[in-house]
Parts: C-alpha cells; structure tokens; sequence
C-alpha cells in the first residue's frame, strides 16, 4: 500500500512503462466507472459521441470493407459501439477486451438486438485471435499504449488471424499528440467530492506527464489520494509517438502491403478530431 510519503519520494521522471502500463481498466469497479465515461455523449473520452462513431462506420464499411458483409475482429472493443454497428450492416463481429462492465454492456446490446457480436474476455496481447478474419481493428489510439515489442507481436497475431486479401485498420494516436502531451511537462491536481474516474469515495487527483526522448514516449502518472485515509494509489501509463515511416515499416515488417494513411477514422481531416490517424495495410 502506497503512502504520502511514497508519492513526496516518488521517482521522477518514471522510466517508461516502470511503474505500470494503464489504467485499470480489467478492474471491475474502476470499469463500471468507465463506462459510464464510454456512454457519456457530454465528451469524446474513452469512446467517441453516438454521431462520431457512425461517421466512422460509414467510412469504415465503404472504404476499408468495400460494402461487403465481413468477419470482423475489433481488438480492445471496449463496450462494442463498433462491433454493434457493423453487425447491424451484416459483419460477423468479436470483440477482446479486458474491461468487464464493457464487455458486459456489449453482450446484453448484442443479445437484446440479435447481433452476430462475440465478445471474449482478454488481454489483446494474450489472447487467441484465431483466423479467419477480413478485417481486424483497433481504435482510439490504443495501438500506441503498448511497448514497441508488444504492439509488434499484435500485428503479427493480428497478420496470421487475417483471411487472404484481409485488412489491419490501426487509429493511432499521431506522432504529435503524443509527443505535445508529454513535453507539455503537465502538472496538475484536482479533487473530487464523491464519486469520480478513480474512485467512488472523496479523493484528490495528481496527474503528472513526462517525456522521454530517447524512446519518443510519452508517461501519465496519476496518484489517487483517499480523503479519508490518505492511502495513495498509483497508475501509470505510457504511449510510443510513431512517426508515420515507423508505422508504414513495423506493418511492413509483420507482413502487410498497401500501407494507406488517413488524417482521420473519417477519411479525410476532421476538425473534431486532430489528434489520430488511421491507416490500413493489407494481406497480400
Ligand atoms: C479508449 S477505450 C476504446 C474502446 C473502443 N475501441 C471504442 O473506441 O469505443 C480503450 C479500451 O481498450 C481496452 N484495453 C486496454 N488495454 C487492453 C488490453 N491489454 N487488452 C484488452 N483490452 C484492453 C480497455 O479496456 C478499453 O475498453
């Protein structure tokens, strides 16, 4: 158990990925918190609003899937707001995800309607993508949250799981959101009175990001303090800013051709949203 005088001694700067690789999303209270922050239409955090999304369905089915009914695997799907719809357009979806109440809202939505929606409870870099796959995704900036080598060995199940002809679509947070983050050097606190992200007892926030250059990494490190008992707990998370060259040879390397980079899930640039890219390669 952390205290306050574990935070005042706390390292800094944290080595990236030294002291924990997320947030706890697989917990299963911070994920009921979660994903209320998914459904919340009052920001674009966690999941994108309602009208977003289907902007990016409509781009997604006409441009990545060609129109075609598709066997689609959404890596880290969090409460299927994807998989839904691309089920209501006739795709046969699975979704990984570690976040219980995520995946527990995505099953009851694919039960209630009827949808072709699996959702297998995992961590991505775990889990058995198995084969088959026209199209395997990974959305919201995801794909930067894991070491080099990790992200790696994800493309590469990702590649084997692929039918012929099969398509990888990445959104990858871009090279300068990331780096912006870290080197904006940010120190900040908050507190809330009841239930917030963290916890639903009174606590204080300090998030603090950091920059590693020779990495090009960014880390978030949050201490959550209890009002009450002043236990400190700690999370910590890092992002790799890819430059587009990087992201065109790790696909290339793990066995993908036809590298497209888009400004945006939309296809062309989209003033909501500045901070991603998405980009497609496919199986010979
Ligand atoms: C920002 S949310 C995006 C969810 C969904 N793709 C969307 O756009 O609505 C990130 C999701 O990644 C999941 N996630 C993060 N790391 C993961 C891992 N190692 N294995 C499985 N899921 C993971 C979280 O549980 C969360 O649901």
């Amino acid at each position: 158990m952390m205290t306050l005088a574990d935070m005042i001694e706390r390292k800094t700067p944290p080595g990236p990925w030294e002291e924990g690789d997320n947030i706890p999303w697989d917990d299963p209270e911070f994920s009921e918190r979660m994903l209320a922050e998914h459904l919340s239409q009052s920001h674009h955090l966690a999941s994108r609003k309602r009208e977003k999304i289907d902007q990016h369905i409509a781009w997604i089915h006409e441009t990545v899937l060609r129109r075609k009914p598709a066997r689609v695997l959404d890596l880290a799907c969090g409460p299927g707001l994807y998989t839904g719809r691309l089920a209501r357009l006739g795709c046969e979806c699975v979704g990984i995800d570690f976040a219980p109440a995520a995946l527990a809202h995505a099953r009851a939505a694919a039960e209630r309607e009827g949808l072709s929606c699996t959702y297998v409870q995992a961590d991505v870099r775990e889990a058995d993508f198995g084969a088959g796959h026209d199209l395997v995704m990974m959305l919201s900036g995801q794909f930067n949250v894991f070491t080099r080598d990790a992200a790696r060995r994800i493309l590469a199940k990702a590649r084997a799981a692929l039918a012929p002809g099969g398509a990888v679509l990445l959104e990858p947070q871009r090279f300068e959101t990331v780096r912006g983050e870290g080197q904006a050097r940010t120190s900040s606190w908050y507190t809330v009175a009841g239930a917030g992200l963290f916890s639903d007892r009174a606590h204080l926030v300090c998030q603090e990001d950091f920059w590693d250059e020779p990495s090009r990494t960014k880390t978030q490190r949050y201490h959550v303090v209890d009002a009450e008992t002043a236990r400190v707990t700690r999370h910590v998370l890092s992002a790799v800013a890819y430059t587009e060259d990087e992201l065109r040879r790790l696909l290339a390397e793990t066995g993908f051709e036809g590298v497209e980079v888009h400004p945006s899930l939309i296809g062309a640039p989209d003033a909501d949203d500045p901070w991603n890219l998405a980009v497609v390669a496919r199986t010979p």
